[in-house]
């Protein structure tokens, strides 16, 4: 029997977006311990072009042809053998290694989590991918307490619009930075102060701040050692932040980020879906695409200027 065939985007070298095929190809098998998955929804994150263009070819090599793409939402389609916690039909989300911009993935069991009914494809993608790591940045490596001080470059992005309202939760007074068209949209989720980089310089207007989230590097990084107390942390999700600065400025040292136990991703994901679903926590989706205009989602992804998430809707 011939098998069956799907839809996915491969990639067989580093390149621009022109490297990103659709091509027609075998749906995976799900191995011991893996579950198919019908995907609905995959996220589109920066690191997916970055990875794309081989800027991690030194440390994280591409095997090609792969699929890019790591977080999803999707519906169980087959479970594969001593797989008993999960059966076809069954709302999911999670990350894959075998690659999301596809018509299929499959994941390993461990790790999956069950789509509550009242939270959307959509905006359960953006859990695995931006929201996770958002809490374990914030919580996790910068010790954000309440009653605290946060400055959020970025704050509009994928990952700052749910920093920001994490920090809020938590009871933090929340500065966000972004351009003049997001102002009112970071109002709007509940930032203190909101500063336009295009307009005015935040180190000086800012200061004394316990964290500081980063999502820019370059110069927003550089600029941003002198805004936080003595005994504050400075991480940056781009670039390590120099271990000198830190001790110069009398900062506490801040771990490389690292992801934790299935465990704690799995709880971390369920009290993020729940301040969703009781609209604690607002997901944007700044553009939804289909499988075959991905090249227009990296393009788009790349530009660096977006509100919220973009989403392939496979
Ligand atoms: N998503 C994740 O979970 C994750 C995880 C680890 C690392 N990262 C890294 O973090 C970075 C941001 O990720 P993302 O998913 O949030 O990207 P994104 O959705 O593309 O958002 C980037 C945001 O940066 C803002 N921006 C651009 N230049 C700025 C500046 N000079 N000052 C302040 N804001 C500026 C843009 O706002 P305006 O349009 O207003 O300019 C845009 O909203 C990426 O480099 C990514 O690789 C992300």
């Amino acid at each position: 029997m011939s098998a069956q065939l799907m839809n996915a985007i491969r990639v067989y070298h580093y390149g621009g977006p022109e490297v990103l095929k659709l091509e027609r190809i075998p749906l995976p098998r799900p191995e011991a311990g893996e579950v198919l998955i019908r995907v609905h929804a995959a996220g589109v994150l920066p690191y997916d072009w970055k990875y794309r263009q081989g800027l991690f070819k030194d440390s994280r090599p591409a095997s090609f042809p792969y699929i890019p793409g790591s977080s999803f939402s999707g519906t169980v389609e087959k479970v594969g053998p001593d797989v008993h916690e999960f059966c076809k039909g069954q709302e999911v989300f999670g990350r894959s290694q075998y690659g999301t911009y596809a018509e299929f993935t499959v994941a390993p069991a461990a790790g999956l989590m069950l789509k509550p009914a009242a939270l959307s494809f959509d905006e359960s993608v953006t859990i695995p991918g931006s929201a996770v790591t958002a809490w374990l940045t914030l919580f996790r490596d910068g010790e954000l307490k309440k009653g605290e001080k946060v400055l959020i470059h970025g704050a509009a992005g994928g990952f700052g619009m749910i920093a920001v309202q994490l920090a809020k939760w938590k009871g933090a007074f929340v500065i966000g930075t972004c351009s003049a068209k997001n102002v009112d949209f970071l109002y709007s989720l509940g930032v203190d102060t909101v500063i336009d980089y295009t307009s005015k310089s935040f180190d000086k207007i800012v200061q004394d701040v316990d964290l500081v989230v980063d999502t820019i590097g370059g110069e927003t990084l550089d600029r941003s050692w002198s805004v936080v107390k003595m005994g504050g942390k400075l991480l940056s999700m781009v670039e390590q932040p120099s271990v000198e600065k830190v001790q110069r400025f009398g900062l506490k040292p801040v771990k490389p980020y690292s992801l934790p136990h299935l465990e704690e991703i799995e709880t971390i994901s369920k009290i993020i879906s729940q301040m969703i679903i009781g609209k604690q926590v607002k997901v944007c989706i700044l553009k939804k695409f289909p499988l075959e205009k991905v090249q227009e989602a990296h393009e788009l992804s790349q530009r660096g200027h977006g509100r919220g998430r973009i989403i392939l809707n496979v």
